[in-house]
């Protein structure tokens, strides 16, 4: 995998405690909050960080973080990448082009997306981040890809991709909890993604397999805090633990039929 880098934005002074030379400094960070569009953006931005992580699917880092001008609410803090000098498209901005559609597009491919021709390069140089990235998606209910994420295309060698933006999933993939709990109740949920139809098969099961064999401790340990995080109450973090492992038996089914 890459190694991606993370932008700083200022370097401060000598750590005096330090024997080898650290300085404190700033980070470039996007700061997420609960939202009357997603109630638990905070709690499900986390929770779909830290399974990324741990199923190797290319994420940008991100933390929870306080800020004591604002009450200490728990944030979530998306690290934003070290971009310069690289190439990287930006997927995330609006496409105003009309371009032309390409010859011999595979039905079920969606037409009228933004990137389209610059999402049919990607899928040819990352075929397994692709795959793993909409198997993921479909686990945690994320029907809010289009537009979340980065990729150097300008080179036929792989090179750094990452997604962003995990506010519109788990418990935040409608505006309220309950209502996200219905959505991730149901089988045929997302009901669309990007990259459907233009999936390597092997990578799809590959990350299947990863996400069907995380042991139950493991899923704990990314779901369940001893804490809320902000309006995610202990409640529904065991609440989300138990969807989670119902939604891993449904995935097979979804990716066949987007395959
Ligand atoms: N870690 C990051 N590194 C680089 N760019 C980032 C990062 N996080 C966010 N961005 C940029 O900031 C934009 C807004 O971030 P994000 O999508 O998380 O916010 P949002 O409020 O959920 O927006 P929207 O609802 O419009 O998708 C992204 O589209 C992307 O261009
Ligand atoms: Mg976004």
């Amino acid at each position: 995998m890459p190694l991606m880098h993370y932008k700083i934005i200022e370097i401060l002074e000598k750590n005096i405690d330090s024997t080898t030379d650290s300085h404190y400094g700033n980070l470039s960070i996007l700061i997420k909050n609960d939202h009357i569009e997603a109630e638990a953006q905070v709690y499900s931005e986390l929770v779909a960080n830290k399974l990324a992580i741990l199923l190797g699917i290319p994420v940008a880092v991100g933390v929870p973080a306080k800020f004591s001008k604002t009450n200490n609410l728990t944030n979530f803090v998306s690290l934003i990448a070290f971009e310069e000098g690289k190439e990287i498209y930006d997927f995330t901005k609006l496409d105003h082009r009309d371009l032309e559609l390409p010859q011999n597009l595979r039905e079920g491919v969606i037409k009228d997306m933004d990137h389209l021709q610059e999402i049919l390069k990607l899928i040819r140089i990352y075929p397994k981040e692709i795959a793993y990235l909409t198997v993921f998606d479909y686990w945690i209910g994320n029907q809010d890809r289009m537009l979340n994420f980065k990729a150097e295309i300008n080179t036929n060698e792989r090179g750094l991709i990452f997604a962003i933006d995990h506010g519109s999933t788990l418990l935040a993939c409608s505006s309220t909890i309950n209502k996200s709990l219905e959505k991730l109740e149901d089988s045929k949920f997302p009901k669309f993604h990007p990259f459907q139809k233009l999936l390597s098969p092997f990578f799809v099961e590959e990350m299947i397999e990863r996400i069907k064999s995380i042991p139950d401790w493991s899923l704990e340990l990314a779901t369940i805090f001893d804490e809320n995080i902000g309006n995610a109450t202990i409640a529904d973090q065991y609440t989300l633990f138990d969807m989670l492992k119902k939604r891993r038996s449904f995935l097979q089914d979804q990716l066949s039929l987007i395959l």
